[in-house]
């Protein structure tokens, strides 16, 4: 599904990816872990197209998209989710799920004029996606609810479906259990599993690892910019140098 070849970035002099690799595999739930600092996210984030690789290749699906910019990106089926900033947490829960499915005709002021009904169609048709999917995790009762009164695990369950109001094969989600409580993480989980069923192909970065020993295979272990190794997460569990790269020579 999506490819990461020989992916490398620096800040500055500081090297954060230095010929980084992985796969992900059609219907996946591909783990990303490593120590902090490892460059899980700026590997994000070159995937997802928020900035460029000095040098590498991305594919999706075969097609290179290492130009394209995050909205050309999902057209293409990859969503990377995003939590909910302050000034969207002022808007309700299904105003979020909207905002999400962007190109609309009422978008243009001219269209909004010439063809109201059209306009309206679209939007009819957005609210009923948007509702469909905020009763499959189980938000719609809280539609009206300001998103920033929504619990921590709400809240990463409303950034996962404002990614599916944009139809994307795959997603990709930056420690989506943090600061969620156990009970709502054990949703997630489910909801994930869940999604894959429909088809979808997830790729996660996770600190927690019975999250990752959970739902992830394969794993990917990232250690100062590069992969050190990939497997099951019994391979990687019991991979000394993935233990190094966590506790230091100590271990
Ligand atoms: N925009 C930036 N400017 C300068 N340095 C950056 C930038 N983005 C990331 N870095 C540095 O690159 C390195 C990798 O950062 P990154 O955020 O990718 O790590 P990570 O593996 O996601 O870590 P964590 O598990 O803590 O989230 C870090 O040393 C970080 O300080
Ligand atoms: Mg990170």
């Amino acid at each position: 599904m999506l490819s990461a070849k020989n992916v490398s970035k620096s800040f500055g002099g500081f090297q954060a990816l230095s010929g980084c690799s992985i796969e992900i595999g059609a219907q996946s739930i591909t783990g990303i872990i490593g120590p902090n600092g490892a460059g899980k996210s700026t590997l994000f984030n070159i995937v997802g197209g928020l900035i460029p690789p000095d040098a590498g290749a991305i594919a999706l699906e075969g097609r290179n998209i290492v130009d394209l910019r995050p909205d050309e990106m999902a057209q293409a089926g990859l969503v990377r989710t995003f939590q909910i900033s302050r000034e969207l947490g002022q808007l309700t829960v299904l105003e979020n799920m909207l905002l999400a499915s962007s190109g609309m005709s009422g978008d243009s002021v001219w269209r909004n004029f010439c063809s109201p009904s059209r306009v309206r169609a679209e939007q009819q048709h957005a609210i009923a996606k948007g509702r469909a999917l905020l009763e499959q995790v189980n938000l719609w009762q809280l539609a009206n609810e300001p998103a920033k009164n929504l619990s921590g695990g709400q809240k990463k369950l409303l950034e996962i479906s404002r990614a599916l109001m944009l139809d994307p094969k795959i997603i990709l989600l930056d420690e989506p259990t943090a600061g969620v409580s156990p009970l709502m993480t054990k949703v997630l989980g489910e909801t994930i599993i869940k999604l894959r069923g429909q088809g979808l192909t997830f790729a996660i970065i996770e600190h927690d690892m019975d999250v990752i020993a959970e739902l992830c295979n394969p794993i990917y272990v990232l250690a100062e910019g590069r992969t050190l190794t990939s497997g099951t997460f019994k391979d990687v569990a019991s991979n000394r140098d993935v233990m190094h790269a966590y506790l230091g020579k100590v271990a």
